[in-house]
Protein backbone atom coordinates (compact mmCIF):
# COMPACT_ATOMS: atom_id res chain seq x y z
CA UNK A 1 0.00 0.00 0.00
CA UNK A 2 1.32 3.47 -0.55
CA UNK A 3 1.99 6.04 1.72
CA UNK A 4 -0.08 8.97 1.87
CA UNK A 5 0.41 12.18 2.91
CA UNK A 6 -2.23 15.37 3.83
CA UNK A 7 -0.88 19.08 4.42
CA UNK A 8 -3.15 22.10 4.89
CA UNK A 9 -2.79 25.84 5.09
CA UNK A 10 -5.62 28.03 5.91
CA UNK A 11 -7.88 29.19 3.64
CA UNK A 12 -7.33 32.90 3.11
CA UNK A 13 -9.80 35.83 3.76
CA UNK A 14 -10.99 37.26 0.51
CA UNK A 15 -11.60 40.77 2.06
CA UNK A 16 -8.01 41.15 1.90
CA UNK A 17 -4.96 40.42 -0.68
CA UNK A 18 -1.77 38.06 -0.21
CA UNK A 19 0.78 39.39 1.47
CA UNK A 20 4.18 37.78 3.13
CA UNK A 21 2.01 36.02 5.87
CA UNK A 22 -0.06 34.22 3.71
CA UNK A 23 2.43 33.73 1.08
CA UNK A 24 4.90 31.83 3.98
CA UNK A 25 2.31 29.28 5.41
CA UNK A 26 1.63 28.34 1.40
CA UNK A 27 5.87 28.24 0.58
CA UNK A 28 6.02 25.84 3.57
CA UNK A 29 3.52 23.56 2.75
CA UNK A 30 4.52 23.63 -1.12
CA UNK A 31 8.00 22.84 0.53
CA UNK A 32 7.08 19.78 2.48
CA UNK A 33 4.50 18.43 -0.37
CA UNK A 34 7.75 18.74 -2.54
CA UNK A 35 9.59 16.67 -0.21
CA UNK A 36 7.29 14.17 0.62
CA UNK A 37 6.43 13.87 -3.04
CA UNK A 38 10.47 13.09 -4.06
CA UNK A 39 10.11 10.49 -0.92
CA UNK A 40 7.76 8.66 -2.44
CA UNK A 41 4.37 9.55 -0.54
CA UNK A 42 1.08 10.30 -2.33
CA UNK A 43 0.53 13.63 -1.65
CA UNK A 44 -2.70 16.06 -1.17
CA UNK A 45 -2.30 19.67 -0.53
CA UNK A 46 -4.58 21.51 0.04
CA UNK A 47 -5.01 25.54 0.07
CA UNK A 48 -7.59 28.31 -0.45
CA UNK A 49 -9.84 31.13 -0.07
CA UNK A 50 -12.39 32.04 3.23
CA UNK A 51 -14.80 33.37 1.36
CA UNK A 52 -18.18 33.86 3.87
CA UNK A 53 -18.84 36.21 7.14
CA UNK A 54 -19.42 40.12 8.29
CA UNK A 55 -15.84 40.79 7.45
CA UNK A 56 -16.11 40.17 3.80
CA UNK A 57 -19.62 41.08 3.35
CA UNK A 58 -18.71 44.65 4.77
CA UNK A 59 -15.31 45.01 2.83
CA UNK A 60 -17.71 43.98 -0.28
CA UNK A 61 -20.35 46.49 0.60
CA UNK A 62 -17.67 48.51 0.83
CA UNK A 63 -15.82 48.35 -2.47
CA UNK A 64 -19.76 48.33 -3.98
CA UNK A 65 -19.62 44.54 -5.14
CA UNK A 66 -21.38 41.16 -4.22
CA UNK A 67 -19.56 39.11 -1.43
CA UNK A 68 -19.03 36.94 -4.55
CA UNK A 69 -18.24 39.50 -6.64
CA UNK A 70 -15.24 40.74 -4.60
CA UNK A 71 -14.39 36.78 -3.93
CA UNK A 72 -14.18 36.12 -7.25
CA UNK A 73 -11.84 39.26 -8.02
CA UNK A 74 -9.30 38.36 -5.25
CA UNK A 75 -9.26 34.83 -5.45
CA UNK A 76 -7.77 35.09 -8.86
CA UNK A 77 -5.02 37.42 -6.55
CA UNK A 78 -4.04 34.58 -4.65
CA UNK A 79 -4.19 31.92 -7.29
CA UNK A 80 -2.23 33.83 -9.78
CA UNK A 81 0.37 34.16 -6.38
CA UNK A 82 0.51 30.52 -5.82
CA UNK A 83 1.70 30.40 -9.60
CA UNK A 84 4.20 32.88 -9.83
CA UNK A 85 5.38 31.32 -6.58
CA UNK A 86 5.60 27.70 -7.76
CA UNK A 87 3.13 26.85 -5.46
CA UNK A 88 1.51 23.91 -6.35
CA UNK A 89 -1.75 22.59 -4.89
CA UNK A 90 -3.39 19.56 -5.62
CA UNK A 91 -6.53 21.35 -4.78
CA UNK A 92 -7.64 24.80 -4.22
CA UNK A 93 -10.95 24.95 -1.99
CA UNK A 94 -13.00 28.37 -2.01
CA UNK A 95 -16.12 27.69 0.58
CA UNK A 96 -18.58 29.06 -1.47
CA UNK A 97 -18.34 26.26 -3.78
CA UNK A 98 -21.29 23.91 -3.74
CA UNK A 99 -19.29 20.66 -2.41
CA UNK A 100 -18.15 22.91 0.48
CA UNK A 101 -21.87 24.03 1.57
CA UNK A 102 -22.98 20.42 1.17
CA UNK A 103 -19.97 19.31 3.41
CA UNK A 104 -20.86 21.99 5.74
CA UNK A 105 -24.45 21.56 5.89
CA UNK A 106 -24.20 17.83 6.42
CA UNK A 107 -21.45 17.79 9.43
CA UNK A 108 -24.28 20.61 10.77
CA UNK A 109 -27.01 18.47 10.53
CA UNK A 110 -25.55 15.33 11.56
CA UNK A 111 -23.89 17.00 14.95
CA UNK A 112 -27.40 18.52 15.58
CA UNK A 113 -29.09 15.55 15.39
CA UNK A 114 -26.39 13.47 17.81
CA UNK A 115 -27.25 16.52 20.33
CA UNK A 116 -24.21 18.37 20.60
CA UNK A 117 -25.74 21.55 19.05
CA UNK A 118 -28.65 23.51 20.49
CA UNK A 119 -30.74 26.88 19.68
CA UNK A 120 -30.16 29.04 22.62
CA UNK A 121 -29.31 33.49 22.86
CA UNK A 122 -26.57 34.94 23.14
CA UNK A 123 -25.26 37.84 24.37
CA UNK A 124 -21.34 39.27 24.16
CA UNK A 125 -18.69 41.24 23.21
CA UNK A 126 -17.82 40.87 19.02
CA UNK A 127 -15.08 41.84 16.84
CA UNK A 128 -15.69 41.88 13.91
CA UNK A 129 -12.64 42.12 12.50
CA UNK A 130 -11.18 38.97 14.09
CA UNK A 131 -15.07 37.52 13.86
CA UNK A 132 -14.46 36.27 17.30
CA UNK A 133 -16.88 36.55 20.44
CA UNK A 134 -15.41 38.15 24.16
CA UNK A 135 -16.71 37.77 26.86
CA UNK A 136 -16.54 41.43 29.46
CA UNK A 137 -13.33 39.85 31.54
CA UNK A 138 -11.26 39.20 28.21
CA UNK A 139 -11.59 42.81 27.38
CA UNK A 140 -8.70 44.91 27.49
CA UNK A 141 -9.35 48.47 28.51
CA UNK A 142 -12.82 47.52 26.61
CA UNK A 143 -11.48 46.57 23.32
CA UNK A 144 -10.83 43.55 21.26
CA UNK A 145 -7.64 41.87 22.85
CA UNK A 146 -6.28 40.17 19.97
CA UNK A 147 -6.72 43.47 18.05
CA UNK A 148 -7.31 46.51 19.91
CA UNK A 149 -10.08 47.28 18.07
CA UNK A 150 -13.67 49.11 19.77
CA UNK A 151 -15.95 45.66 20.42
CA UNK A 152 -19.53 45.90 19.49
CA UNK A 153 -22.61 44.11 22.20
CA UNK A 154 -24.10 41.99 20.11
CA UNK A 155 -27.47 39.66 21.51
CA UNK A 156 -28.93 37.25 19.39
CA UNK A 157 -31.01 33.76 19.35
CA UNK A 158 -28.20 31.38 18.36
CA UNK A 159 -26.95 27.71 18.26
CA UNK A 160 -24.77 26.90 20.43
CA UNK A 161 -21.94 23.59 19.90
CA UNK A 162 -21.60 21.98 23.28
CA UNK A 163 -18.02 22.08 23.49
CA UNK A 164 -18.16 21.77 27.16
CA UNK A 165 -19.00 18.35 27.29
CA UNK A 166 -15.55 17.92 25.10
CA UNK A 167 -13.05 19.58 27.64
CA UNK A 168 -12.05 16.60 29.35
CA UNK A 169 -11.72 14.54 26.06
CA UNK A 170 -9.73 16.81 24.45
CA UNK A 171 -7.36 17.59 27.23
CA UNK A 172 -6.62 13.74 27.75
CA UNK A 173 -6.14 13.57 23.13
CA UNK A 174 -3.55 16.75 23.79
CA UNK A 175 -1.84 14.62 26.90
CA UNK A 176 -1.34 11.62 25.11
CA UNK A 177 -0.32 12.80 21.79
CA UNK A 178 2.67 15.65 22.52
CA UNK A 179 3.34 15.72 18.33
CA UNK A 180 -0.15 17.10 18.50
CA UNK A 181 0.25 20.37 18.53
CA UNK A 182 3.53 22.41 18.11
CA UNK A 183 5.76 24.09 19.22
CA UNK A 184 5.98 22.88 22.33
CA UNK A 185 5.62 26.91 24.26
CA UNK A 186 1.97 26.97 21.59
CA UNK A 187 0.75 23.44 23.34
CA UNK A 188 1.29 24.83 26.74
CA UNK A 189 -0.63 27.90 25.98
CA UNK A 190 -3.65 25.83 24.79
CA UNK A 191 -3.24 23.46 27.68
CA UNK A 192 -3.71 26.54 30.29
CA UNK A 193 -6.57 27.75 28.32
CA UNK A 194 -8.22 24.22 28.07
CA UNK A 195 -7.76 24.07 31.55
CA UNK A 196 -9.51 27.20 32.31
CA UNK A 197 -12.70 25.58 30.92
CA UNK A 198 -14.60 25.56 27.66
CA UNK A 199 -17.57 27.19 27.12
CA UNK A 200 -20.25 26.33 24.74
CA UNK A 201 -19.69 27.81 21.56
CA UNK A 202 -22.20 30.22 19.65
CA UNK A 203 -21.96 28.82 15.83
CA UNK A 204 -24.75 30.98 14.47
CA UNK A 205 -25.57 34.41 13.40
CA UNK A 206 -29.04 36.60 12.56
CA UNK A 207 -27.58 39.77 12.49
CA UNK A 208 -26.35 39.09 8.34
CA UNK A 209 -26.86 36.89 5.32
CA UNK A 210 -23.54 36.38 4.36
CA UNK A 211 -22.85 32.07 4.76
CA UNK A 212 -23.93 29.01 5.02
CA UNK A 213 -27.80 29.04 6.28
CA UNK A 214 -28.62 26.44 8.74
CA UNK A 215 -29.98 23.65 7.78
CA UNK A 216 -33.77 23.84 8.68
CA UNK A 217 -33.84 27.24 9.86
CA UNK A 218 -32.53 29.80 7.36
CA UNK A 219 -32.83 32.68 9.36
CA UNK A 220 -29.40 31.52 10.79
CA UNK A 221 -25.90 31.49 9.02
CA UNK A 222 -23.59 29.27 10.15
CA UNK A 223 -20.70 30.49 12.18
CA UNK A 224 -17.76 31.45 9.52
CA UNK A 225 -15.20 29.46 11.33
CA UNK A 226 -17.45 26.47 11.55
CA UNK A 227 -17.84 26.93 8.18
CA UNK A 228 -14.13 27.30 7.57
CA UNK A 229 -12.34 24.72 9.40
CA UNK A 230 -14.57 21.94 7.60
CA UNK A 231 -12.93 23.10 4.08
CA UNK A 232 -10.07 20.81 5.67
CA UNK A 233 -12.56 17.45 5.05
CA UNK A 234 -15.30 18.97 2.67
CA UNK A 235 -12.03 19.44 -0.11
CA UNK A 236 -11.86 15.59 0.45
CA UNK A 237 -15.24 15.44 -0.72
CA UNK A 238 -16.61 14.41 2.78
CA UNK A 239 -19.02 13.20 4.01
CA UNK A 240 -18.30 10.56 0.81
CA UNK A 241 -16.70 7.31 1.62
CA UNK A 242 -13.87 5.55 -0.37
CA UNK A 243 -12.42 8.36 -2.46
CA UNK A 244 -9.89 11.06 -1.13
CA UNK A 245 -11.24 11.48 2.36
CA UNK A 246 -10.69 7.74 3.31
CA UNK A 247 -7.46 7.89 1.97
CA UNK A 248 -6.25 11.31 3.06
CA UNK A 249 -8.14 11.78 6.64
CA UNK A 250 -6.94 12.48 9.26
CA UNK A 251 -4.64 14.88 8.09
CA UNK A 252 -1.00 15.00 8.62
CA UNK A 253 -0.21 17.95 9.50
CA UNK A 254 -2.34 21.75 9.71
CA UNK A 255 0.01 24.62 9.27
CA UNK A 256 -1.27 27.47 10.36
CA UNK A 257 0.09 31.10 11.67
CA UNK A 258 0.19 31.79 15.43
CA UNK A 259 -3.29 33.78 15.59
CA UNK A 260 -5.48 30.93 14.80
CA UNK A 261 -4.03 28.11 16.72
CA UNK A 262 -7.32 28.28 19.13
CA UNK A 263 -9.45 27.48 16.21
CA UNK A 264 -7.72 24.59 14.88
CA UNK A 265 -6.55 22.99 18.33
CA UNK A 266 -9.54 23.83 19.99
CA UNK A 267 -12.61 24.54 18.23
CA UNK A 268 -11.90 21.86 14.95
CA UNK A 269 -11.08 19.15 17.09
CA UNK A 270 -14.40 19.19 19.34
CA UNK A 271 -16.29 19.69 16.49
CA UNK A 272 -14.50 16.28 14.31
CA UNK A 273 -15.18 14.36 18.18
CA UNK A 274 -18.47 15.31 18.34
CA UNK A 275 -19.00 14.22 14.35
CA UNK A 276 -17.43 11.49 15.28
CA UNK A 277 -14.47 11.68 12.90
CA UNK A 278 -10.71 11.29 13.71
CA UNK A 279 -8.93 13.99 15.15
CA UNK A 280 -5.63 15.81 13.06
CA UNK A 281 -2.29 14.13 13.75
CA UNK A 282 -0.96 17.57 13.86
CA UNK A 283 -1.65 21.22 14.25
CA UNK A 284 1.54 23.20 13.94
CA UNK A 285 1.83 27.72 14.22
CA UNK A 286 4.43 29.32 13.00
CA UNK A 287 5.37 32.89 14.16
CA UNK A 288 4.91 35.87 12.54
CA UNK A 289 6.74 38.53 10.74
CA UNK A 290 7.69 41.92 11.62
CA UNK A 291 8.71 43.99 8.79
CA UNK A 292 12.18 46.15 9.65
CA UNK A 293 11.32 45.81 13.06
CA UNK A 294 7.54 46.82 13.12
CA UNK A 295 4.01 44.75 12.77
CA UNK A 296 3.37 44.60 8.94
CA UNK A 297 0.11 46.59 8.71
CA UNK A 298 -1.78 48.78 5.87
CA UNK A 299 -1.95 51.59 7.47
CA UNK A 300 1.42 51.70 7.90
CA UNK A 301 1.78 51.19 4.46
CA UNK A 302 4.74 48.50 4.81
CA UNK A 303 2.65 45.16 4.11
CA UNK A 304 5.33 43.26 1.89
CA UNK A 305 3.72 42.70 -1.20
CA UNK A 306 5.20 38.91 -2.56
CA UNK A 307 5.20 39.76 -6.24
CA UNK A 308 7.22 42.74 -5.67
CA UNK A 309 9.75 40.66 -3.94
CA UNK A 310 9.76 37.86 -6.58
CA UNK A 311 9.67 40.65 -9.29
CA UNK A 312 13.28 42.09 -7.38
CA UNK A 313 14.61 39.23 -6.43
CA UNK A 314 13.56 36.06 -7.99
CA UNK A 315 11.08 33.25 -7.32
CA UNK A 316 13.73 30.63 -5.63
CA UNK A 317 15.73 33.44 -3.48
CA UNK A 318 11.89 34.40 -1.98
CA UNK A 319 11.07 30.67 -1.12
CA UNK A 320 14.70 29.92 0.34
CA UNK A 321 14.93 33.36 2.37
CA UNK A 322 11.16 32.91 3.92
CA UNK A 323 11.95 29.62 4.93
CA UNK A 324 15.88 29.90 6.11
CA UNK A 325 15.81 33.29 7.99
CA UNK A 326 13.41 31.88 10.82
CA UNK A 327 13.35 29.26 12.49
CA UNK A 328 9.14 27.70 11.76
CA UNK A 329 7.59 28.47 14.87
CA UNK A 330 8.91 31.65 16.04
CA UNK A 331 8.65 35.34 15.28
CA UNK A 332 10.88 36.89 12.54
CA UNK A 333 11.84 40.44 10.84
CA UNK A 334 11.73 41.13 7.38
CA UNK A 335 14.21 43.64 5.86
CA UNK A 336 15.60 43.76 2.22
CA UNK A 337 18.93 44.19 3.71
CA UNK A 338 18.27 40.45 5.08
CA UNK A 339 17.57 39.42 2.70
CA UNK A 340 19.96 40.71 0.42
CA UNK A 341 22.68 39.46 2.30
CA UNK A 342 21.26 35.71 2.10
CA UNK A 343 21.18 35.71 -1.64
CA UNK A 344 24.70 37.01 -1.86
CA UNK A 345 26.34 34.56 1.10
CA UNK A 346 23.86 31.96 0.57
CA UNK A 347 22.88 31.86 -2.73
CA UNK A 348 25.50 33.32 -5.05
CA UNK A 349 29.13 33.11 -2.67
CA UNK A 350 28.05 29.09 -1.35
CA UNK A 351 25.84 27.07 -3.66
CA UNK A 352 26.46 28.86 -6.73
CA UNK A 353 30.60 29.31 -6.36
CA UNK A 354 30.78 25.74 -5.11
CA UNK A 355 28.51 24.82 -8.49
CA UNK A 356 30.85 27.02 -10.79
CA UNK A 357 33.96 25.84 -9.35
CA UNK A 358 33.72 22.30 -10.29
CA UNK A 359 31.54 22.24 -13.36
CA UNK A 360 34.85 24.89 -14.31
CA UNK A 361 37.51 22.72 -13.23
CA UNK A 362 35.92 19.42 -14.44
CA UNK A 363 35.70 21.37 -18.02
CA UNK A 364 39.00 22.38 -17.51
CA UNK A 365 40.94 18.96 -16.46
CA UNK A 366 38.32 16.33 -18.67
CA UNK A 367 37.13 18.07 -21.14
CA UNK A 368 33.79 18.21 -18.98
CA UNK A 369 33.43 14.29 -19.23
CA UNK A 370 33.25 13.26 -15.73
CA UNK A 371 35.99 11.42 -15.10
CA UNK A 372 35.12 7.40 -13.32
CA UNK A 373 36.47 7.53 -9.37
CA UNK A 374 39.36 5.89 -7.70
CA UNK A 375 39.22 4.73 -4.19
CA UNK A 376 38.24 7.12 -1.60
CA UNK A 377 40.91 8.74 0.00
CA UNK A 378 40.16 9.98 4.09
CA UNK A 379 38.88 13.02 2.92
CA UNK A 380 36.73 12.07 0.23
CA UNK A 381 35.14 9.37 2.63
CA UNK A 382 34.52 11.78 5.21
CA UNK A 383 32.51 14.27 2.93
CA UNK A 384 30.78 11.48 1.45
CA UNK A 385 29.84 10.27 4.92
CA UNK A 386 28.83 14.51 5.48
CA UNK A 387 26.45 14.26 2.76
CA UNK A 388 24.92 10.89 3.76
CA UNK A 389 24.42 12.54 7.26
CA UNK A 390 22.74 15.32 5.72
CA UNK A 391 20.22 13.44 3.88
CA UNK A 392 18.63 11.77 7.11
CA UNK A 393 19.21 15.11 9.12
CA UNK A 394 17.40 16.38 6.57
CA UNK A 395 14.46 14.29 6.77
CA UNK A 396 14.40 14.29 10.36
CA UNK A 397 13.99 18.28 10.13
CA UNK A 398 11.69 18.09 7.78
CA UNK A 399 9.15 15.91 10.11
CA UNK A 400 9.34 18.59 12.32
CA UNK A 401 9.09 21.00 10.12
CA UNK A 402 12.50 22.72 11.01
CA UNK A 403 12.66 24.18 7.99
CA UNK A 404 15.51 26.35 8.77
CA UNK A 405 17.55 23.94 10.37
CA UNK A 406 17.30 21.54 7.54
CA UNK A 407 18.49 24.50 5.11
CA UNK A 408 21.12 24.98 7.50
CA UNK A 409 22.12 21.02 7.29
CA UNK A 410 22.56 21.56 3.42
CA UNK A 411 24.87 24.51 3.56
CA UNK A 412 27.35 22.67 5.88
CA UNK A 413 27.32 20.77 3.26
CA UNK A 414 27.73 23.04 0.78
CA UNK A 415 30.68 24.82 2.73
CA UNK A 416 32.64 21.82 3.46
CA UNK A 417 32.65 21.56 -0.12
CA UNK A 418 34.17 24.75 -0.86
CA UNK A 419 36.49 23.71 1.75
CA UNK A 420 36.94 20.43 0.19
CA UNK A 421 38.41 22.20 -2.88
CA UNK A 422 40.46 24.41 -0.85
CA UNK A 423 42.28 21.62 0.94
CA UNK A 424 42.69 18.81 -1.72
CA UNK A 425 43.60 21.94 -4.41
CA UNK A 426 43.45 20.59 -7.57
CA UNK A 427 44.89 22.82 -9.60
CA UNK A 428 48.74 21.10 -7.78
CA UNK A 429 47.03 17.88 -8.97
CA UNK A 430 46.31 18.68 -11.95
CA UNK A 431 49.69 19.40 -13.14
CA UNK A 432 51.38 15.94 -11.94
CA UNK A 433 50.13 13.31 -14.67
CA UNK A 434 50.58 10.46 -11.95
CA UNK A 435 47.88 12.25 -9.70
CA UNK A 436 45.29 12.00 -13.01
CA UNK A 437 43.12 9.06 -10.54
CA UNK A 438 42.95 11.34 -7.49
CA UNK A 439 42.29 14.35 -9.46
CA UNK A 440 39.35 12.23 -11.05
CA UNK A 441 37.60 11.32 -7.63
CA UNK A 442 37.84 14.70 -6.20
CA UNK A 443 36.13 16.29 -8.98
CA UNK A 444 33.56 12.60 -8.75
CA UNK A 445 33.07 12.99 -5.20
CA UNK A 446 33.01 17.68 -5.79
CA UNK A 447 29.63 16.30 -8.21
CA UNK A 448 28.00 13.73 -6.52
CA UNK A 449 27.42 15.49 -3.42
CA UNK A 450 26.30 18.43 -5.45
CA UNK A 451 23.76 16.18 -7.13
CA UNK A 452 22.29 14.95 -4.15
CA UNK A 453 22.24 18.67 -2.91
CA UNK A 454 20.25 19.68 -5.78
CA UNK A 455 17.73 16.54 -5.37
CA UNK A 456 17.02 17.58 -1.91
CA UNK A 457 16.65 21.31 -2.95
CA UNK A 458 14.35 20.36 -5.51
CA UNK A 459 11.94 21.15 -2.89
CA UNK A 460 12.92 24.71 -1.76
CA UNK A 461 14.07 26.13 -4.70
CA UNK A 462 12.32 23.44 -7.90
CA UNK A 463 13.78 26.10 -10.92
CA UNK A 464 17.64 26.83 -9.42
CA UNK A 465 17.77 22.37 -8.42
CA UNK A 466 16.88 21.98 -11.94
CA UNK A 467 19.01 24.11 -13.39
CA UNK A 468 22.09 22.78 -11.31
CA UNK A 469 21.05 19.25 -12.39
CA UNK A 470 20.80 19.92 -15.89
CA UNK A 471 24.18 20.97 -15.97
CA UNK A 472 25.58 18.18 -13.65
CA UNK A 473 23.89 15.75 -16.71
CA UNK A 474 20.78 14.90 -14.49
CA UNK A 475 17.87 15.31 -16.41
CA UNK A 476 15.51 12.15 -14.98
CA UNK A 477 12.79 13.51 -12.32
CA UNK A 478 14.18 12.93 -8.83
CA UNK A 479 13.43 10.30 -6.59
CA UNK A 480 14.26 9.29 -3.30
CA UNK A 481 15.99 6.47 -4.47
CA UNK A 482 18.86 8.66 -6.51
CA UNK A 483 19.61 10.19 -2.94
CA UNK A 484 21.79 7.32 -2.47
CA UNK A 485 25.58 7.77 -3.29
CA UNK A 486 27.02 6.93 -6.43
CA UNK A 487 24.11 8.35 -8.84
CA UNK A 488 26.54 9.91 -11.24
CA UNK A 489 27.84 7.74 -14.06
CA UNK A 490 31.09 8.44 -15.15
CA UNK A 491 31.63 9.36 -18.81
CA UNK A 492 28.48 12.29 -18.39
CA UNK A 493 29.02 15.39 -19.85
CA UNK A 494 29.40 17.91 -17.77
CA UNK A 495 28.20 21.43 -18.58
CA UNK A 496 30.35 24.83 -17.39
CA UNK A 497 27.84 26.32 -14.82
CA UNK A 498 26.84 30.27 -14.85
CA UNK A 499 26.17 32.03 -12.15
CA UNK A 500 22.98 30.39 -10.25
CA UNK A 501 22.37 33.45 -8.63
CA UNK A 502 24.27 37.13 -9.49
CA UNK A 503 25.07 39.08 -6.46
CA UNK A 504 23.05 41.76 -5.51
CA UNK A 505 25.01 45.24 -4.98
CA UNK A 506 24.47 45.99 -1.17
CA UNK A 507 24.37 49.53 -1.11
CA UNK A 508 21.34 48.96 -3.72
CA UNK A 509 19.49 48.49 -1.25
N1 LIG B 1 -9.61 32.70 7.18
C1 LIG B 1 -8.86 32.51 8.35
C2 LIG B 1 -8.27 31.11 8.41
C3 LIG B 1 -9.26 30.01 8.32
S1 LIG B 1 -8.51 28.46 8.32
C4 LIG B 1 -9.74 27.36 8.46
C5 LIG B 1 -7.73 33.54 8.42
N2 LIG B 1 -7.37 34.09 7.27
S2 LIG B 1 -6.29 35.25 7.11
O1 LIG B 1 -6.24 35.50 5.71
O2 LIG B 1 -6.59 36.34 7.95
O3 LIG B 1 -4.92 34.78 7.65
C6 LIG B 1 -4.31 33.63 7.25
C7 LIG B 1 -2.94 33.39 7.81
O4 LIG B 1 -2.04 34.46 7.57
C8 LIG B 1 -2.89 33.09 9.29
O5 LIG B 1 -2.28 31.82 9.46
C9 LIG B 1 -2.00 34.16 9.85
O6 LIG B 1 -1.21 33.69 10.88
C10 LIG B 1 -1.16 34.50 8.66
N3 LIG B 1 -0.54 35.81 8.82
C11 LIG B 1 -1.13 37.04 8.77
N4 LIG B 1 -0.19 37.99 9.02
C12 LIG B 1 1.01 37.40 9.23
C13 LIG B 1 2.31 37.85 9.46
N5 LIG B 1 2.61 39.14 9.59
N6 LIG B 1 3.30 36.93 9.54
C14 LIG B 1 3.06 35.59 9.36
N7 LIG B 1 1.85 35.12 9.14
C15 LIG B 1 0.78 35.99 9.17
O7 LIG B 1 -7.22 33.77 9.48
Amino acid sequence: MSRTFYVTTPIYYVNDVPHIGHAYTTLAADVLARYKRLKGYEVFFLTGTDEHGQKVEKAANAAGETPLELADRVVKRFQALWDKLDVAPTDFIRTTQERHKKGVTHIFRQILAQGDIYLGEYEDWYCTPCETFWTETQLIDGNCPDCNRPVEKLKEESYFFRMSKYQDRLLAHIEANPDFIQPKSRRNEIIAFVKEGLRDLSISRTSFNWGIPVPDNERHVIYVWFDALTNYITALGYPEQGGDFTRYWPVDVHLIGKDILRFHAVYWPTFLMAAGLPLPKKVFAHGWWTVEGQKMSKSLQNVVEPNMLVDKYGIDAVRYFLLREVPFGLDGDFSHTALVHRINSDLANDLGNLLNRSTAMVNKYFDGVLPQPGPLAELDAAFRGKTETMVAQLDACLDELAFSKGLQAIWEVISAGNKYIDETAPWTLAKDPAQRERLGTIMYTLLEVQRIVHILLTAFMPRTAAKALGYLGWSAPPRGEDLRWGGLVAGTHIAKAEALFPRIEEKDE
